[in-house]
């Protein structure tokens, strides 16, 4: 089967990595992909969001098998309009339908389907230009601190959380009156803040049954000890110690259950992957956030972990078949660390040649390309995020630290990783 990955991240890279030990795989399209898959995949320079060149790709390489990694196709709809267009109707598209995905592109909507089928997450009003005053006054009545969400997307960047009432009317006025985050800050959630822990879950769903991928915690503070800047993520580990059988149980009974249960009765459909925000208050599970797709860097663990036939589990999505998936897991735990461009997540530079990948090639980490490009023969850095190397171990001490000794073989001007991801699980 040929098969093609929208997307240029290390969550493709990984995809395609894993993609590519099936025996049913022909050939494996990236698109627009990075040096990283361009050794393992042919990278196309596709724009995933280019749906009409996405269709002739498709058709030219009779592509059966599409595997969208970002939500941004999704949100608009791509699922849809290979559904409904006659020349791409047969191909497998993994992702949800354009409606569905609003579980992502529409923050308002998630938590009112949260509020639908009774899934515990934070209370919270929604508010436009419409009905701003109501809003000023629902803040100056709510317990401190407040969250703020822009309800669209808006790259990981539409949530303020504010610590007096003052400083929450300032920004929810500059979201919606000035528009703050864009078009994606018209309408505003404001909810109310919980305090745990959190982690990432993903179950592979058809819309009927599902299964629950290894759990995962992602980093995204660019500094040590989780301080300074958020960022896309600066590593990630799987397994999540303190989420144990009897938590997961929780998480599956009610969140995930009712999630699966909700889309199939209110003819959302839903063919991929949903990727819960959860957030752990005292024993208890309740949901931040819903994304349509896998997370980043969350697939460089999680992926790792599963010792299925990749290619095999995705098609059991498209055929219905969810039901009939058996997970092996591996018991090892996996570390994934992501080397960045100096001056992330603010300004840095593109385009600076990546020293010392060669000497990785025999270890036993994995290199997954992040923000990266091929030049004159050079690897280059070509985003924030430029690559998350993946180590297995017995515990995540000890596969952080193998991850970390990878890192010190490469070098690029710049270059910067934090080294205590998973500090809160040493010994
Ligand atoms: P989101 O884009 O919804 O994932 O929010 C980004 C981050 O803001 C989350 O990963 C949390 O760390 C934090 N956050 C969002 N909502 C809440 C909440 N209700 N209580 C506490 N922290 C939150
Ligand atoms: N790691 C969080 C995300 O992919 O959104």
């Amino acid at each position: 089967m040929n098969v093609l990955i929208l997307g240029s991240g290390g969550r493709e890279h990984a995809l395609a990595w894993k993609i590519r030990q099936s025996a049913d795989c022909e050939k494996l399209f990236v698109a627009p992909g990075n040096a990283g898959t361009a050794v393992i995949a042919i990278n196309v320079a596709i724009d995933p969001n280019d749906f009409n060149a996405v269709q002739q790709h498709c058709l030219s390489n009779q592509i059966e098998m599409v595997m969208v990694g970002p939500e941004e196709p999704l949100v608009n709809g791509i699922y849809d309009f290979f559904k409904q267009t006659d020349s791409l109707k047969h191909i497998h598209i993994i992702g949800p339908s354009r409606a569905a995905a609003q579980l992502e592109g529409s923050k308002a909507f998630a938590k009112a389907f949260m509020q639908r089928h009774n899934i515990p997450t934070a209370a919270y009003g929604e508010f436009t230009e419409d009905n701003l005053s109501e809003g000023i006054s629902y803040i100056r009545n709510h317990a401190l601190p407040i969250v703020l969400k822009a309800d669209g997307l808006a790259a990981g960047k539409g949530v303020l959380i504010c610590e007096t009432h003052e400083e929450a009317i300032v920004e929810f006025r500059q979201m919606i009156l000035n528009a703050k985050f864009g078009s994606a800050s018209k309408k505003v959630v404001v909810e109310s803040f919980l305090s745990g822990i959190e982690l990432s879950v993903f179950a592979m769903t058809d819309g009927h049954s599902f299964v629950l991928l290894p759990e995962a915690k992602d980093y995204k503070r660019i500094g040590e000890g989780d301080t300074g800047l958020n960022t896309g993520g600066m590593g990630a580990v799987s397994p999540v110690p303190f989420a144990d059988a009897a938590f997961m149980e929780k998480v599956s009974e009610r969140i995930v259950q009712p999630t699966i249960d909700g889309l199939a009765t209110e003819s959302l459909v839903y063919e991929g992957i949903v990727f819960f925000g959860l957030i752990k208050v005292g024993d208890d599970p309740f949901v931040i956030e819903y994304n349509c797709r896998f997370g980043d860097p969350e697939t460089e663990v999680v992926l790792p972990r599963i010792e299925n036939d990749f290619l095999a589990m995705l098609l059991a999505i498209s055929q219905k078949r969810v039901h009939e998936i058996s997970l092996q897991t591996s018991s090892l735990a996996a570390v994934t660390v992501m080397a960045v461009s100096g001056g992330y997540p603010a300004e840095y530079q593109k385009g600076i040649e990546i020293n010392g990948l060669s000497k990785l090639a025999s270890s036993d980490s994995l290199v997954f390309h992040a923000g990266t490009t091929n030049f004159e023969n050079k690897v280059v850095t070509n985003g924030g995020r430029v690559l998350a190397v993946t180590s297995y171990a017995n515990d995540i001490d000890m596969a952080a630290k193998k991850s970390n000794l990878a890192l010190n073989e490469i070098n690029f001007d710049g270059m910067y990783f934090r080294t205590d991801i998973g500090y809160e699980f040493k010994k």
